[in-house]
């Protein structure tokens, strides 16, 4: 059987590294011809642990390409390009449609799986696009960047949304053996299985980072509110944690996508409104906690420890880092930051130095900020990091620190 995999991204490179190293020949297409020619050569555009080894194993050259009508013409077709937040909010399918087009061109009455994150009625609305020359299906993707191709070999559940039986059997056959629990259900269903997961995750953050803002009033400990909440296994520890709000690139925008559904067939998400709202908020604290300690910050040195949305990863896209860094640079301060995998940042940082090392960040500084919880932070104590700086602001909206 062959797998075709469409958008060479987080979720669709995990899809190739898993289906290859299932045995499967694999073609993955991407239009970005910078990143194929990369993948050529055996270097991955990003990192995500264990995804070159598998790739060095199981791929050839010849498995990555620009010539989208290729990956069409396999038995199954993965669309794993991005469904970016539009400007009102519901998530831009333009890159869906245009893929979906392209394989309905290729190979009519393809098996078009959609494994990108797409609102509940895309399915239909992309058979119907075409007109009903591709069967289509929803098998939404639950990875976890950092552990993507752990997750992509031995899935914590398998959403198999199809509307048509034999592509419901093409796929029960293709994800039996994984092992994985299978959820077979319809295509509007399975569609809304992922939003409602995502939704809900970050819910879970924002509950606790309400708790948090009462527990440093009253002079509650949140991490030991949360360790004790965490012990019931109704409740769970995951997601868990306080910090300055989620981001990342799947998070917020499927909340927002979310919510726009709900406005556009009047059921508004009033919990997912006050996700957002709370969000927001705790993503400014760090800064208000800045200005609280420091007053102005025109020419403070400020340091940033941890860029990337989460650990594991140097995935930068909507980090919490990043808002913080953009408030400080209007204000005129000075930035240094460091970050264990993200070594550069994009064009709009670069005023920002970026220091080889946590210790050598803080030279100088007047204050630090930790932004992302990487285990090496977790080793610092702040006597030591006091030492190392001339102020003594230290800014932890994680709880890193002991
Ligand atoms: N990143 C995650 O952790 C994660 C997890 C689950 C689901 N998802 C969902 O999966 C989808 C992809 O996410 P991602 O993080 O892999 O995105 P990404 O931005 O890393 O990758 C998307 C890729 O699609 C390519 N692309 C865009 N238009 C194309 C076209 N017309 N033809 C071919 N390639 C095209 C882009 O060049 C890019 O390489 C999104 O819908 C996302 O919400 C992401």
């Amino acid at each position: 059987m062959t797998i075709g995999v469409l958008g060479a991204g987080y979720v669709g490179l995990a899809t190739a590294a898993s289906f290859a190293a299932r045995g499967f020949a694999v073609v993955c297409a991407d239009i970005d011809e910078k990143k194929i020619v990369k993948l050529q050569i055996g270097e991955l555009p990003f990192f995500e642990e264990g995804m070159k080894e598998v790739f060095a194993a199981a791929s050839t050259p010849a498995m990555f390409t620009t010539d989208l009508p290729k990956a069409c013409v396999c038995d199954i077709v993965f669309c794993c390009v991005g469904t970016p937040s539009a400007a009102d909010g519901s998530a831009d399918l333009s890159f869906v449609r245009s893929v979906a087009k392209t394989c309905a061109d290729a190979a009519p009455n393809a098996v078009f799986v959609l494994k990108s994150t797409v609102p509940p009625g895309t399915s239909r609305s992309i058979l119907e696009f075409v007109q009903g020359n591709l069967r289509v299906a929803a098998n939404p993707e639950f990875l976890r960047e950092g552990h993507a191709v752990q997750d992509a070999l031995n899935p914590s559940r398998v959403v198999i949304g199809a509307d048509d039986e034999s592509v419901k059997l093409i796929l029960l056959d293709l994800y039996t053996p994984t092992g994985a629990p299978i959820i077979s259900t319809n295509t509007v269903t399975a569609e809304m299985i992922k939003y409602a997961s995502n939704s809900f995750l970050a819910t879970k953050i924002s509950f606790i980072n309400d708790i948090a803002n009462l527990c440093d009033v009253i002079g509650a400990d949140v991490r030991s509110v949360a360790a004790g909440m965490g012990l019931d296994d109704r409740i769970g520890a995951k997601f868990l944690q306080p910090g300055p709000g989620y981001g990342g690139s799947c998070f917020p925008k499927d909340v927002r996508a979310l919510m726009h559904l709900g406005q556009s067939v009047n059921v508004p998400l009033r919990i997912l409104e006050a996700t957002t709202a709370i969000n927001a908020d705790r993503q400014s604290l760090p800064y208000r906690m800045l200005i609280e300690s420091l007053g102005s910050l025109e020419r403070k040195r400020i340091v940033v420890w941890g860029l990337a949305f989460k650990p594991g990863t140097d995935d930068i896209r909507d980090a919490p880092a990043l808002s913080l860094l953009r408030r400080c640079m209007a204000d005129d301060a000075r930035l240094v930051a460091y970050d264990p995998l993200v070594r550069s940042l994009p064009s709009e940082f670069a005023e920002i130095e970026m220091a080889g090392s946590a210790i050598d960040a803080l030279q100088n500084a007047d204050a630090l900020v930790i932004m992302t919880d990487w285990p090496e932070f977790v080793d610092f104590d702040r006597a030591e990091i006091l030492k190392a700086m001339r102020g003594n602001c230290v800014i932890d909206p994680r709880y890193v620190l002991r």
